[in-house]
């Protein structure tokens, strides 16, 4: 059985804009159109799009926040928008750029909230909550109020408000946005902890590190539409889209020079280099680092919009 089930999904916005001075019109916009797709349990899918391609709004008719314009929508075979107290403790749901937590109270407060919320067992909640702690390194700041938290730290903080109470689903909404590199590595490796424990995982994300670290599944949605529904090294193939490897030489020299690796930059000891995304990154790096002498190399991934838009100039080609 799915865990959720989308068929023929719309949602449409009625807008009033000004026109000249004094008329005002009103416009339909179409968050989402015709949109259906089914998650199995204890799938970890990442959903990503534009901005504006209706990842949000899906998210909250999944949440049943918002009510659809049309079509059929189950999750945990109950309809959200008319249980939405029923399913509210199946789903745990974490907006990356807005907190559930109470502002004022110490992180420990509000967790003994949501414990009452959702009445959760005691001796569940002492469980759950001791493995939050643990994962996300939550043990310090348990007394601080959230208002006093980074950014990193509120983020694990909502994380572990929204596992407390043991959701079959996590719908995560740009979990990682804004955060440094190790709160992201750490969100990252929480998230495929609670996957792996059987939590299915529905992931929002502008950064496509998130997706090749943790999703198998990936799903592309533009203008309200699933345009792909595949793995990633799928979706790079498709727009042959380049993954950057990013050397900094010892000494400065001439554009490296190696079979499947093409130099679009140049500065100082600094230089940059293409290779098809879909190719594993290792043994580019070794070879790379067998010729070079080296003093540091990252990798960076393609940024979701272009990927986007290579996809759709490959598939007029083929
Ligand atoms: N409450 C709303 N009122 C009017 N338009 C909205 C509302 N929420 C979203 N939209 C519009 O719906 C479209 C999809 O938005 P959203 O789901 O937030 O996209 P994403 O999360 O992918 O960036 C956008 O054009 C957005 O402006
Ligand atoms: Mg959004």
């Amino acid at each position: 059985m799915n865990l959720i089930e989308l068929d023929n999904v719309s949602r449409t916005f009625t807008v009033r804009t000004r026109v000249g001075r004094l008329r005002r019109e009103r416009r339909e916009v179409r968050a989402v159109q015709g949109l259906s797709f089914t998650v199995a349990p204890g799938e970890c899918v990442g959903y990503i799009g534009p901005n504006g391609a209706g990842k949000s709004t899906t998210i909250k008719m999944l949440t049943g926040i918002l009510v659809p314009s049309g079509g059929r929508l189950r999750v945990a075979g109950v309809d959200p928008a008319r249980e939405r107290a029923r399913l509210a403790r199946r789903i745990g749901v974490v907006f990356g750029q807005r907190t559930t937590l109470w502002w004022d109270l110490p992180l420990r407060d509000s967790f003994e909230l949501v414990r009452r919320l959702y009445r959760v067992p005691p001796p569940r909640y002492r469980a759950n909550l001791a493995r939050c702690v643990e994962l996300l390194r939550l043990g310090d700041l348990l007394d601080t109020p959230v208002r006093q938290l980074s950014l990193g730290q509120r983020m694990r903080g909502d994380l572990a408000a929204a596992l407390l109470h043991d959701p079959q689903v996590l719908y995560l909404d740009e979990p990682t946005i804004g955060l440094d590199v190790l709160s992201k590595a750490r969100v990252r490796e929480f998230l495929r902890e609670v996957n792996e424990a059987g939590t299915t995982v529905l992931l929002t994300t502008h950064d496509l590190t998130d997706i090749e670290q943790l999703c198998r599944r990936v799903m592309v949605i533009d203008h309200g539409r699933v345009v792909y529904d595949g793995d990633l090294p799928g979706l790079h193939a498709q727009g042959e889209s380049e993954r950057t490897l990013v050397v900094d030489l010892v000494r400065e020299g001439a554009p490296i020079d190696l079979p499947g690796v093409r130099v679009v930059k140049v500065e100082g000891n600094r230089q940059w280099l293409a290779f098809p995304a879909a190719r594993s990154a290792a043994p580019i790096v070794a070879a790379v680092a067998d010729r070079y002498p080296l003093l540091d190399l990252s990798v960076r991934e393609p940024v979701i919009e272009d990927v986007i838009a290579r996809m759709y100039a490959g598939a007029t080609i083929g």
